[in-house]
């Protein structure tokens, strides 16, 4: 049937029809929300390039974490900025590190929270890079130990989720056996399985104070020019064990996000990155775009392409224009 006889636009007419043949939905529930803790007491830093995300001392994601759940937005994943940083990053696994002690706090203030953690080393080691070194390359193999280190310390702090940033190879296995020796069998891995060595990331090395002191993170995130080998990456990384693959960034990566919703039968994430949400806040300040609706129209197309989880600086944002329209 074409034109006359068939005419799309019936069932455009009115907004009734439109949601009910509306394909994708988001939901606060699919929605993760980034939280930055730093060191002291009653501290809240803006981060300039981030408006409207915060740095937190620990005293003030009891209060946070009320908000987002009051929002139907049930997940955070957390990222650390110690105290003190060295070349091996032992802060990121020390019993009294930040992100221990935010689990422990959350776990406390709001049980009802998914904690997730960021595993990675580069917010640890002065040098900024994710992993130790030799010379001036990044050494796998030792990092590995590192890694799951970390994720226990973060599993026996009470973490509900952990997740691995740092693309060294081997590191899902590693961190899964380091898990499932010391009965955290239940701790699932979402594994940033491809994580593509991107310039989105410029806001989030500011917030999180990890931007590499010398050369770039190229030897070890992907390069964005590659979608085979993409595939190649979340294959090994279910073989490995993990539990939900990440793709990231999202919105240059759509077409990596759907690849990996055909072949895999995982859960997909997308994080939406630093980047991502800075030019749409600064388009939206200068009132070149509506930034509400560009926001809606980004998360949408991300679950389109086929993500379940969306981790994103706007997940409050949106589950409160969410609520509004109900
Ligand atoms: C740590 C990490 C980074 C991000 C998440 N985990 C930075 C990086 O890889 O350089 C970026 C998140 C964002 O830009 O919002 N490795």
């Amino acid at each position: 049937m074409v034109f006359p006889e068939y005419r799309p636009r019936r069932l455009r007419r009115t907004e009734a029809l439109r949601s009910m043949i509306r394909e994708t939905q988001l939901s606060a529930s699919q929605l993760v929300y980034p939280l930055f803790v730093m060191p002291g007491k009653n501290k809240r830093e803006e981060i300039s390039s981030m408006p409207g995300v915060f740095r937190l001392s620990i005293d003030q994601l009891a209060a946070e974490a009320k908000d987002c759940l009051k929002l139907g937005v049930n997940s955070v994943i957390l990222f650390g900025l110690p105290e003190k940083k060295d070349g091996v990053g032992s802060g990121a696994h020390a019993k009294d590190g930040i992100i221990q002690r935010a689990i422990r706090e959350l776990k406390n203030k709001a049980p009802k929270l998914t904690v997730i953690t960021d595993v990675c080393l580069c917010e640890y080691t002065d040098h900024g890079h994710c992993g130790c070194l030799i010379g001036n390359a990044v050494d796998n193999d030792a990092t590995l130990e590192i890694l799951a280190k970390i994720a226990l310390s973060h599993a026996q702090a009470g973490a509900d989720m952990v997740a691995p940033s740092d693309m060294m190879d081997g590191r899902v296995a590693e961190i899964r056996a380091a898990l499932d020796e010391n009965n955290f069998d239940m701790v699932p891995i979402m594994s940033y399985a491809v994580k593509y060595a991107s310039a989105f990331y410029g806001p989030f090395r500011d917030a999180a104070d990890c931007a590499p002191q010398f050369g770039d993170r190229r030897s070890y995130q992907m390069d964005p020019a590659n979608s085979r080998e993409a595939m190649r990456e979340a294959t090994l990384d279910v073989d490995e064990g993990a539990d939900i693959l990440m793709v990231k960034p999202a919105v240059s990566y759509l077409d990596i996000i759907s690849k990996l919703r055909d072949e895999f039968d995982l859960p997909i994430a997308a994080y939406h990155v630093s980047g991502e949400y800075a030019m749409i806040k600064a388009a939206a300040a200068n009132g070149w775009i509506d930034g509400d609706r560009v926001m809606a129209e980004t998360l949408l197309s991300i679950r389109r392409a086929g993500a379940d989880i969306i981790i994103t600086y706007f997940a409050k944002d949106m589950a409160r224009m969410l609520q509004d329209r109900k």
